[in-house]
């Protein structure tokens, strides 16, 4: 039968490789993050099932202006980009979560030889790079469940590859995490490769201060769900009423930092281990940087790479950085 052929083919172009077990484990991770002075979790732990629907919400909400520009800068500049890359493209996207605005891509780029996801969240990643893998019959998908800043070998693909990291998530690294991020991946990319870099662009703080900080409370749902996270999977007793959200835009460092603060003096249980928190301690759990055009051009330079384009939205909120390696 066709239909069960076709089954098999999109079956058959499809490969999950797990590297999961090089990051470090949820447990861990929390607990020094929450027994340090300043108590901090690394935010690539917010994506659980949950913290990964939750951003999904976010990416549409009103204020949360990046996704929807960014697609749209990807949708007008699509054909040169198209051109710019030309035949054979191997694309790796770097944290692909629901891999939207990867489609815009694949629709026009000529004959492309694979689509590499890579992604923290196994359920997610797996259930869209499989829809990919059915939508676009023929292309080779390999879904790579690993941290995107991890240590790794690509899949050995004949073809040209080109780094894709939408959605500004580059913005959660400091200046210098960036710059070294860019500089491992040029190194794996390896000569005669592209990387396609959005990156929110700095401006005015009303604006900034309301995209992480929705009407709707989602935002603040989706970082305080590290601590449910805690709840679920480590047995922790968070009371998540006990936490405000806190969420401002440091003009000076050029970045918005999120922050969960206990509203009163409290201890937390996570198994045997006793945690203590004073009234309005912070536990810091996400930054998000923003970069001027030049500004970010001048670090893709310092990570030895050549800025071939940069496109941008008529107000100039997101830009869409192409670089060579
Ligand atoms: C996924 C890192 C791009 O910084 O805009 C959105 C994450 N956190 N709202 C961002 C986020 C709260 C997002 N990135």
């Amino acid at each position: 039968m066709p239909d069960q052929y076709h089954h098999k083919t999109a079956r058959a172009d499809f490969e999950f490789i797990d590297c999961k077990h090089e990051d470090q484990p949820f447990r861990a991770a929390f607990l020094e993050g929450m027994t340090a002075d300043e108590k901090a979790i690394p935010c690539r732990y917010l994506y659980d099932e949950r913290g990964s629907q939750l951003f999904d919400q976010i990416c549409e909400l009103p204020e949360y202006y990046p996704t929807r520009t960014e697609t749209r800068i990807l949708r007008d500049s699509a054909r040169k980009i198209a051109d710019l890359i030309g035949e054979n493209a191997i694309l790796i996207e770097l944290g692909s979560g629901s891999s939207t605005k990867t489609r815009t891509l694949l629709n026009v780029l000529e004959s492309p030889a694979a689509y590499i996801p890579i992604d923290i969240s196994a359920e997610h990643l797996e259930a869209s790079a499989r829809s990919i893998a059915q939508d676009y019959p023929g292309l080779r998908v390999i879904a790579m469940c690993a941290n995107y800043s991890g240590d790794y070998d690509l899949p050995d693909v004949d073809g040209r590859r080109v780094g894709f990291f939408p959605g500004s998530t580059i913005g959660n690294l400091t200046r210098d995490g960036a710059r070294e991020l860019l500089a491992d991946w040029r190194k794996r990319l390896g000569p005669d490769s592209l990387m396609i870099i959005g990156v929110d662009l700095k401006k005015e703080k009303d604006q900034l201060e309301a995209a992480y900080d929705d009407a709707a409370g989602v935002t603040a749902e989706f970082i305080t769900n590290i601590l449910a996270r805690a709840n679920r999977e480590l047995g922790a007793d968070f009371d998540l009423s006990q936490f405000d959200y806190d969420s401002r835009y440091n003009e000076e460092a050029g970045r918005i930092e999120m922050r969960l603060r206990s509203t009163r003096d409290q201890t937390v249980e996570i198994g045997d281990k006793k945690i203590k928190l004073a009234k309005g301690e912070a536990i810091h759990v996400e930054n998000s940087h923003k970069y001027a055009v030049d500004e970010f051009e001048k670090l893709a330079r310092s990570a030895g790479y050549e800025p071939v384009a940069c496109h941008t939205d008529p107000d100039r909120l997101f830009s869409l950085h192409i670089l060579a390696t």
